[in-house]
């Protein structure tokens, strides 16, 4: 019903000639209608409907629910298809913006003939996904007790500070990640401060492509954060597991943390620790996808233990700051020139980009950029790393991608492609000549 209103502007059992009606005869006639299964033919509203789209209503529609769709997945294979066609139809639109034509848009053959790509939609949706836990431990934690309502199952992950558990919410009966500092800093005040900070940034912001925070709490002077499980792996695991990656998976990535990123720094936030460990990835399925699997990918940013406050134009706390440039020193590879250099009044949104910019270079060819070594980041102070472009080791790498990753490594935060509009336009565009 809603597609049919989204689409047409009405409900598809309610009449606009019923406005003098009583509020029961109103009631009455709507019942009658969806009994009957009766509503305006949708084609005769929107002309250029496409036909897959109207079996999909037409069959969700129905009244008898035996012969509706059974389960969600059946309708979002129905849906694929439908998008599929709106694109192929995009596509000729832009190739034919005349319109002349037009007649060939749906053509009849391509409704009843099988679409091979069809077929390709059924084995995305088939299960080759394999299980989340595979490269985990299933240890039960020792030495840790439940955290109030929230009940430890299993470790999921580690980073430099934190432990970040599999754990069941008692209250609310769903599961989440639960995040701890690692034993060893439950006595560090700093730390502790760190791990707060983390929680409150992350909290303040709202974004499809930033974790939300759902609790916070301390439990036997243990602080700890819960947040929505992520089922997929990190860009890191994904990346140790399948090395380079598709052209446009990569690309799809790039728009959705540079996104983050941008509506971060909007909100006056800069993340500073922008790596593969702090990308979580979820697919259509949850687990490690198989190689020719890594359609539909989500990128959600997580991890601001490291980011800092500041407003447009200012360095925020520069003593704060500072250390945690000193601090950065855990994630080398994939630090900015003028972080490695420690010039605060340098640091910024535009060393977020940068690691964008280490991270793509890593995820179209497959190597990491810099070695993680302090001798590879004196020489990249010294520029006497050149950065060569990802096409020398991919054959199928459009010049534009080239491009965006080498204008996001420039070492001047000044010359940087470090402005989100046209980094995302350029992405799109280059996404867009890489899917035709
Ligand atoms: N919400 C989550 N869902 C699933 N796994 C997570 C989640 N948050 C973190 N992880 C896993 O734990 C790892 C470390 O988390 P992170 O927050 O980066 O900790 P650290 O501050 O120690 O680096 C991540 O790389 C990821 O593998
Ligand atoms: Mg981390």
């Amino acid at each position: 019903m809603i597609l049919y209103q989204a689409l047409t502007g009405k409900h598809p059992f309610v009449d606009p000639a019923w406005q003098g009606k009583t509020r029961a005869e109103r009631r009455t006639m709507l019942f009658q209608n969806i009994r009957k299964t009766e509503y305006p033919p949708p084609e005769a509203m929107v002309p250029d409907l496409a036909p897959s789209l109207l079996r999909v209503i037409q069959h969700a529609l129905r009244s008898d629910p035996k012969e509706r769709y059974a389960d969600g997945r059946a309708m979002l294979e129905d849906l694929a298809e439908a998008w599929r066609e709106a694109k192929a139809d995009a596509q000729l639109v832009a190739a034919n913006p005349t319109g002349i034509e037009s007649s060939t848009r749906h053509p009849a053959v391509a409704k009843q003939a099988p679409d091979p790509a069809l077929s390709e939609t059924a084995s995305v949706a088939a299960p080759a996904a394999e299980p989340a836990s595979e490269e985990e431990s299933t240890e039960p934690p020792r030495g840790l007790a439940d955290f109030g309502r929230y009940r430890l199952l299993r470790e999921i992950g580690h980073g430099g500070q934190g432990v970040v558990y599999l754990a069941h919410d008692s209250v609310l009966e769903r599961d989440v990640a639960l995040k701890v500092l690692q034993a060893s800093f439950h006595a560090d005040q700093e730390m502790l401060a760190l791990f707060r900070h983390e929680a409150r940034v992350a909290a303040r912001l709202n974004h499809p492509h930033i974790i939300p925070i759902f609790d916070f709490g301390v439990q036997d002077g243990k602080p700890y954060l819960i947040m929505p499980l992520i089922e997929g792996p990190s860009l890191d695991r994904l990346l140790g597991r399948h090395g380079a990656l598709p052209v446009a998976f990569c690309l799809q990535i790039l728009i959705q943390a540079a996104d983050a990123l941008a509506y971060a720094h909007r909100n006056g936030v800069v993340h500073l620790d922008v790596k593969p460990g702090n990308i979580l990835l979820r697919f259509p399925r949850p687990g490690m996808p198989a190689a020719g699997m890594l359609e539909e990918p989500t990128a959600i940013l997580t991890d601001f233990t490291m980011s800092e406050w500041f407003r447009a134009g200012e360095r925020g706390n520069a003593q704060g700051l500072s250390e945690t440039a000193r601090r950065a020193g855990g994630t080398l590879p994939y630090a900015a020139p003028e972080q490695l250099a420690e010039r605060l009044e340098a640091i910024g949104p535009a060393s977020d980009f940068y690691a964008l910019g280490v991270i793509l270079h890593e995820m179209l060819t497959g190597k990491r950029l810099f070695d993680g070594g302090a001798d590879g980041a004196t020489r990249r102070l010294l520029n006497a790393d050149r950065i060569e472009p990802p096409s020398l080791s991919r054959q199928d790498l459009h010049p534009a991608a080239d491009a965006i990753c080498l204008d996001l490594l420039a070492a001047d935060p000044a010359k940087r492609l470090a402005d989100p509009a046209w980094l995302l336009e350029r992405t799109r565009r280059a996404l867009r000549d890489c899917e035709t």
